[in-house]
């Protein structure tokens, strides 16, 4: 019994000594998420809980649709198909997703991050102009033009984003270091929040004029 206690402690202290920038690794084969929980209030995990083994099937690994384009007639002209844990459950544990882009002509996915993950992105069609800024010790931008069967990678967490420069339409792939990488899309964050932030708070930090700043809150 002692034991026993002692070793958990043991392995208590190990896991938290343990710091990880990316998911935890898969503590079994696998652990594909419950879709539905009847008591939701019940406990939180991280990631999500495990469907019993006995009852996992193929389809449980499997997605499908990704060749679909989607609608980007929005205002930025792109649209996000998010193949994570929440709409693959079978990615539950193995810190790994996908994401499919595509943009209108001169369409663009805006400056935004991912908290959680790495992104690796691979043009399937058309051109893509592509960029990342990195963190305040300079604030370097890398950009690419990016053709046809070009690779380029987003370091996790660095603001980035990705134009269509074509005349056609483009479709891009991007493979993520997380089962739910995240995103945080800039201007929504900043001037779409619920509830706003304080005008006076954006005005000075974007030196921007107020009226300006109001304006911006109302478009998001
Ligand atoms: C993305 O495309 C889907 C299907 O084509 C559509 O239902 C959805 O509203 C689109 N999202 C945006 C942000 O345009």
């Amino acid at each position: 019994m002692r034991k026993a206690y002692l070793l958990t402690v043991a392995l208590f202290a190990l896991a938290f000594s343990l710091a990880s920038a990316s998911d935890p690794s898969p503590l079994q084969d696998f652990c594909v998420a419950l879709k539905d929980y009847s008591d939701k209030s019940a406990v939180f995990v991280n990631g999500k809980f495990c469907k019993d083994p006995k009852l996992v099937t193929a389809d449980d690994f499997y997605f499908c649709g990704l060749n679909i384009p989607r609608n980007t007639y929005n205002k930025v002209g792109s649209n996000v198909t998010n193949v994570n844990v929440d709409t693959f459950p079978g990615l539950n544990t193995l810190g790994i997703s996908l994401a499919r882009i595509d943009f209108a002509p001169y369409g663009q996915n805006p400056p935004h991050t991912h908290p959680r993950g790495t992104e690796i992105l691979v043009v399937l069609e058309g051109t893509l102009f592509v960029g990342f800024v990195t963190s305040n010790t300079d604030n370097r931008l890398f950009t690419k033009t990016l053709n046809k069967g070009d690779v380029f990678v987003f370091p996790v967490g660095l603001i980035h984003f990705q134009v269509n420069v074509g005349k056609t339409n483009a479709i891009a792939i991007s493979g993520l270091s997380s089962q739910n990488a995240g995103a945080i899309t800039i201007a929504n964050a900043v001037f779409g929040s619920n509830p706003p932030i304080n005008p006076d708070v954006l005005t000075k930090a974007f030196q921007l004029d107020k009226k300006v700043v109001k304006y911006l809150q109302k478009e998001f």
